[in-house]
């Protein structure tokens, strides 16, 4: 009787939480609904199994999203229903090379636990959010190969965390954006410019920085000077 009761109960769990829809599924699945086009590469995305069992999709122990490493999977959409307060423990968002349009939403920089986020690759449009320069954790920040343009550089704080930055070949333009030099004080180690229209002459901090660099690439723009 005892034993009937308990498996009455366990099966009445099995079911309730089976149902219950994960918010953090529910947000992945919100916004692969906004994708346009083929979603083949997400079809393991759906209620019917763990998020943590998607493909591209990595969990703590806990069973929080962590990580969603989706590279080169042709999707083609906007970012605009991606965020959501359900991730609460995401650390990477690399969404590279795909066919990613419209602007970066501001309240991507919300992702309070991000530290790599790489749109690079993408078509991209519109003026970098200065919000992502809040990013508390952010150590790599690739922007790169889209058609962005110039943020508010004076409302762009430091990045202390920050270890690589590309913005290369988009659409920026002026001069050599004062953040940088700031945020290079600590531990910057990547930094690519190339293919904008920034001008102007090179910061006179720079050879303080250079040393600390392992790649530095301010090819293809319009500085000048020694
Ligand atoms: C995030 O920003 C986008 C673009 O501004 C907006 O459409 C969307 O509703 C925002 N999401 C949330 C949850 O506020
Ligand atoms: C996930 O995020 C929550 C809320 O911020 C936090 O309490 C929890 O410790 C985080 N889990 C891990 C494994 O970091
Ligand atoms: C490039 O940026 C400038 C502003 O800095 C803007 O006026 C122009 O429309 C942008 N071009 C494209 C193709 O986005
Ligand atoms: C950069 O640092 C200088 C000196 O520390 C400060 O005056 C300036 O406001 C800072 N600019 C930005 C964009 O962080
Ligand atoms: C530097 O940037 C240019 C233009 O984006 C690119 O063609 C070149 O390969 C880059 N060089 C290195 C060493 O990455």
């Amino acid at each position: 009787m005892v034993l009937q009761k308990l498996l009455c109960v366990l099966v009445f769990l099995l079911i309730c939480t089976s149902k219950a829809i994960n918010p953090e599924a529910e947000a992945l699945l919100r916004w692969k609904s906004t994708l346009i086009g083929s979603t083949k590469s997400l079809s393991s995305w759906s209620i019917a199994t763990s998020t943590c069992s998607w493909f591209c999709v990595t969990c703590d122990a806990a069973g929080h999203v962590t990580e969603l490493h989706l590279p080169n999977k042709g999707l083609h959409g906007t970012l605009h229903a991606f965020y959501s307060a359900a991730f609460q423990n995401l650390t990477v968002l690399n969404l590279n090379s795909n066919n990613l349009v419209g602007m970066i939403p501001a309240n991507i920089s919300l992702f309070l636990t991000l530290a790599v986020l790489d749109l690079s690759y993408n078509n991209l449009v519109g003026a970098i959010p200065y919000q992502l320069s809040h990013l508390p954790k952010i150590v790599k920040l690739d922007l790169g190969n889209n058609h962005l343009s110039n943020p508010e550089y004076a409302n762009f704080l430091p990045m202390s965390s920050l270890k690589l930055l590309s913005l290369a070949n988009n659409n920026l333009s002026g001069a050599f954006p004062q953040f940088i030099i700031n945020s290079t004080n600590v531990g910057m180690r990547s930094l690519d410019l190339s293919g904008n229209t920034f001008s102007g002459p090179l910061p006179d901090s720079l050879p303080e920085m250079v040393p600390r660099l392992r790649c530095l690439n301010l090819s293809a723009n319009g500085f000048f000077g020694s």
